[in-house]
């Protein structure tokens, strides 16, 4: 069984976000078999690294179908995806600044606000975009 695993519970309903879900889930997956491994820090950062990007990248795309659809929760979701992103981006420098290390509570803590964003607010918006022709 891998560390996180994506289920019906997480899909949206919307192909190019669930298929963004699924690699951030991936991502997450590969950072934990590798602190698994015991690999080197460095080589858990360029991972940590590629998971941020990846996730601004896919907040992006979720934000500019709320724009374009005039999804009314457009605020207090992008709110949300702010600070998730504020969080990601100063546990980055921690990491570059040797402050901070992978670890197993680091790892729970991913996993924790991926499953909780994908079966929170993210099912609100799968609500509103239900029935909407997007793909
Ligand atoms: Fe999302
Ligand atoms: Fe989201």
């Amino acid at each position: 069984m891998a560390f996180i695993d994506w289920s019906s519970k997480n899909r949206v309903g919307i192909t190019e976000v669930d298929n963004q879900h699924k690699k951030l889930f991936d991502l997450l997956n590969s950072l934990h078999q590798a602190t698994v491994n015991g690999e080197e820090q460095s080589a858990l950062g360029r991972i940590l690294d590629e998971l941020v990007d990846y996730t601004v990248y896919h907040f992006e795309t979720e934000e500019k179908l709320f724009l374009e659809y005039g999804y009314p929760g457009y605020e207090d979701h992008k709110e949300v995806h702010d600070d998730l992103t504020r969080q990601a981006v100063e546990l980055q420098e921690e990491f570059r600044e040797g402050s901070v290390t992978i670890s197993f509570d680091l790892l729970d803590f991913l996993n924790d606000w991926l499953v909780t964003h994908t079966t929170g607010l993210d099912q609100e918006m799968a609500m509103f975009f239900k029935g909407k022709k997007i793909d």
